[in-house]
C-alpha cells in the first residue's frame, strides 16, 4: 500500500469517518489523525523507549529536539489551520545505547490565557480569534510551535512572527520570552535561523516589504540587526545562506491584504517570477536579485558556493500554495482537498546573473543536510519522501545517487537530522536521527541510521508507550 502525502491529508476526513464506523474497519486504514490530536495537558515525563531492533552506536550520545504543534481545540472552539496549535517540545536522549522520551508544552502567554479561559482567543496564521483578544504585540500570539534550536545553555522555542522563548534543555522547563535586544522586542525572529560552523547565527525577520537581518553570537548576544527593503513582500518561511552571502527567496506569494485570519490576505500570484535576493554578508548594499519561475516552496536544504562562482541551494517546491491555503486547514477541519506535492530541486544562481533549476525527480519535504556544513560544499541531502509518507530519502546532488528506506505504510514520517560521528569530517560519516508516528501501534519511535547506508533500514529503533504529537522541527545537541 502505498499513499501519497496529499493522499493521506485528504485521507484525514475520511479516516476519522470509518474510525466512528467501528475498530474492525479502523484497524484497516492508517489514522494519522491521532498526530494532530491535543497531547497531554502535563505533557510526557521522562520515561525510558523500548528498543525493538538493531543497536545504537555506543558513541551516539546527545539529545534530539523537536517542536511542533500539540493543542488544537478545546470543547466550544478550534484552531483554523495546522500552523496555530501551541508548541509542544519533545526531547529524546541517547546515551549507552538507551533512550528516554519527555514532552512539554512551551509555556507562552497565549497558552496560559486559552488554557484559563479553556478557549481559542488569539488569532493565529489560519485562525480568526477573538476580535476583542488584548494583543499587545507579536508575542501575545507566540505560539512558539515551529522549530528549537540550541543557544548556549538554552533551548529556544521558535515561531516565525514573534522571540524566540528560553526553556531549560533538560527540563523542558519554560524560561520566559527572550526578546533579543530591547529595543527591537517586537521584531519578529524566524524559525528557521542559520549557524555558521564557528557558532555565529543568522536569522531573519519579515515584515511587510522589509526584513531585519539578526546577527548573533554562539551565546545569543546580538551582534548586529539592520533593517532592510525587499524587492518585494513575500511569503519567506525558509531561506539560506552560504560562505559569503545570504539568500533570501522572495516567492510570488503575497501578503496584500490585512484581514483575518492572516493567511486569507494572501494571493498567488503565479504571472510573477520567484525571485532570490542575494546579499554581501559583510555589506547589505551589495546585493542582487534573480529570477526563476514561479513556484511556491517551505524549505531550503542549504547554499554554498562554487568555484565558478556560482550559489547553489536547494529547496523543496511545488506548483502553487495550496497546501497552505487549504490543506494544512482541513487537516484541522477534517475537510476533504488537494494538494500538489513538492519536488527537490538545485537552484543555480550563476554569477553571470543566470538562475535555472536543476530537477531530482524526488519528491518530497523537510531537507536536511550536514550542519557541520553550513553554507559551504556538500553533496548530501535528506527529504521525508512524498510519493508514500513512509519514506526517508537521501539524495547525492554530486552523483545522483538516492538512497532510500521505506518504513511501511503505518508510519508517518518526520525529518531525520545529520548527527556527526565523532573524529570524523567526511559528510557520510554521519548517523540520520529522527522519529515516525507508527499510527497502527499508535506509538511514537526513534531511529537511528547510518548516513552511509539509509537503504538497509536503521540500525536501532525505539518505541514510546505512546503516541505524541507530529511536529515540524528539531535539532540535535551533543551530548
Ligand atoms: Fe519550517
Amino acid at each position: 500500500m502505498s499513499l501519497s502525502r496529499r493522499q493521506l491529508l485528504s485521507g484525514f476526513a475520511a479516516a476519522s469517518v470509518i474510525a466512528a464506523a467501528g475498530p474492525a474497519l479502523a484497524t484497516e486504514t492508517p489514522r494519522w489523525s491521532p498526530g494532530l490530536d491535543n497531547a497531554p495537558v502535563d505533557g510526557f515525563a521522562e520515561a525510558g523507549m523500548r528498543l525493538l531492533s538493531g543497536r545504537a552506536p555506543r558513541a551516539l550520545a546527545g539529545e534530539h529536539y523537536r517542536n511542533g504543534p500539540g493543542w488544537f481545540r478545546y470543547a466550544d472552539s478550534a484552531t483554523g489551520h495546522w500552523f496555530d496549535g501551541d508548541g509542544f517540545v519533545q526531547r529524546f536522549a541517547i546515551e549507552d545505547g538507551r533512550a528516554r522520551h519527555s514532552g512539554k508544552f512551551v509555556d507562552t502567554p497565549k497558552r496560559r490565557l486559552e488554557q484559563r479561559e479553556q478557549r481559542i482567543v488569539m488569532p493565529g496564521f489560519g485562525t480568526r480569534g477573538d476580535r476583542n483578544a488584548a494583543i499587545e504585540g507579536p508575542d501575545s500570539m507566540n505560539a512558539a510551535n515551529t522549530s528549537v534550536m540550541i543557544v548556549g545553555d538554552e533551548l529556544w522555542a521558535l515561531w516565525e512572527g514573534g522571540s524566540p522563548t528560553r526553556m531549560d534543555p533538560r527540563s523542558l522547563a519554560t524560561l520566559g520570552v527572550r526578546p533579543l535586544r530591547a529595543d527591537l522586542a517586537s521584531m519578529p525572529f524566524t524559525a528557521h535561523p542559520k549557524v555558521e560552523p564557528n557558532g555565529r547565527i543568522w536569522n531573519l525577520g519579515i515584515y511587510g516589504d522589509r526584513c531585519i537581518v539578526w546577527r548573533l553570537s554562539p551565546n545569543g548576544a546580538v551582534e548586529d540587526a539592520q533593517i532592510i527593503q525587499l524587492p518585494t513582500r513575500s511569503y519567506v518561511h525558509d531561506w539560506a545562506v552560504s560562505e559569503r552571502h545570504l539568500i533570501i527567496p522572495l516567492q510570488p506569494w503575497i501578503h496584500d491584504r490585512m484581514t483575518a485570519p492572516m493567511v486569507d490576505g494572501f494571493t498567488w500570484h503565479g504571472d510573477q517570477p520567484f525571485r532570490v535576493l542575494v546579499l554581501d554578508k559583510n555589506d547589505y548594499s551589495n546585493r542582487r536579485v534573480y529570477e526563476l519561475p514561479a513556484m511556491f516552496f517551505f524549505h531550503t536544504g542549504d547554499a554554498w558556493e562554487d568555484a565558478d562562482g556560482a550559489i547553489r541551494f536547494d529547496l523543496c517546491a511545488s506548483a502553487n500554495a495550496d497546501f497552505v491555503t487549504h490543506q494544512a486547514r482541513s487537516m484541522i477541519t477534517q475537510e476533504t482537498g488537494q494538494t500538489p506535492s513538492a519536488e527537490l530541486v538545485l537552484a543555480v544562481l550563476h554569477a553571470d546573473g543566470r538562475a535555472e533549476l536543476q530537477r531530482s525527480g524526488r519528491y518530497g519535504e523537510f531537507p536536511q543536510t550536514d550542519r557541520r556544513r553550513q553554507g559551504r560544499a556538500r553533496d548530501l541531502v535528506s527529504i521525508v519522501d512524498d510519493r508514500a509518507v513512509s519514506r526517508l530519502g537521501l539524495m547525492n546532488w554530486r552523483t545522483g545517487a538516492y538512497a532510500e528506506h521505506d518504513f511501511g505504510a503505518d508510519q508517518m514520517v518526520q525529518e531525520h537530522l545529520f548527527v556527526t560521528k565523532p573524529g570524523r569530517t567526511n559528510e557520510r560519516d554521519a548517523w540520520l536521527v529522527g522519529v515516525t508516528l507508527n499510527a497502527r501501534e499508535q506509538a511514537t519511535e526513534l531511529h537511528v541510521f547510518d548516513a552511509a547506508g539509509v537503504g538497509d533500514g536503521p540500525i536501532a529503533t525505539w518505541r514510546s508507550p505512546y503516541r505524541a504529537p507530529l511536529g515540524f522541527h528539531s535539532t540535535w545537541k551533543d551530548a
